[in-house]
């Protein structure tokens, strides 16, 4: 069985400590990305791999824009590829922030694949990412509140305090 882990934290950076609350919305992104044969199987199916660095691209976006720092990915969880994505498919990959802790912060991602010449557009893909928000010295430092504007907005939160509760408890070190 495994021992019980302790943790020990050096104070955490305050050199963001003086910025604003900011609301959901103000942090949002979506970015859109054509699939070329390069990004693909012989068969055409795009890796899932390809659409994962788009993931944590837009999500990155999200953290910094919120952050108003450096910040990177310390975890990626619930990722659902629902649908496959073909070579020439327009990916519009949409991010918005749940829940914001210390350094912390949760981004939600939402692919959507479509078919330019039928204009059908499917969603194929969801996914969690965790940021840190990082000082000039590479430590974590705070990042703004949420500002909680909408009823969607505070389900979110809610959600994303659950999961991230989650997350540290099975987090490796
Ligand atoms: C980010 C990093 C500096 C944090 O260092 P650390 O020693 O883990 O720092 P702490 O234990 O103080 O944790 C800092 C925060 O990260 C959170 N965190 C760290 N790992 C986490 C994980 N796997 N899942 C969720 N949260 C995590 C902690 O809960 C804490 O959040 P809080 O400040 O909101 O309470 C370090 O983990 C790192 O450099 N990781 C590599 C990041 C990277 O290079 N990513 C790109 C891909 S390789």
């Amino acid at each position: 069985m495994d021992e019980p882990r302790t943790y020990y934290r050096l104070k955490m950076s305050s050199e963001n400590s003086n910025i604003p609350e900011k609301s959901p919305s103000e942090s949002h992104a979506e970015v859109i990305v054509r699939m070329f044969p390069t990004d693909a199987n012989p068969a055409g199916n795009v890796f899932g791999g390809e659409i994962l660095k788009h993931i944590d691209m837009v999500a990155g976006i999200v953290a910094q824009r919120h952050s108003q720092s450096n910040a990177v990915t310390v975890c990626m969880d619930s990722v659902n590829f629902l649908k496959p994505v073909f070579v020439g498919n327009v990916l519009t990959l949409s991010a918005r922030i749940n829940y914001v802790h210390n350094s912390s912060m949760e981004i939600e991602v939402k692919v959507e694949a479509e078919d330019i010449i039928t204009r059908i557009r499917t969603v194929t893909g969801t996914a969690f990412v965790t940021f840190v928000a990082l000082d000039k010295n590479g430590k974590p430092t705070h990042v703004a509140k949420l500002s909680l504007k909408t009823d969607d907005d505070r389900i979110k939160f809610e959600e994303g305090k659950i999961r991230m509760e989650k997350r540290i408890k099975n987090r490796q070190k």
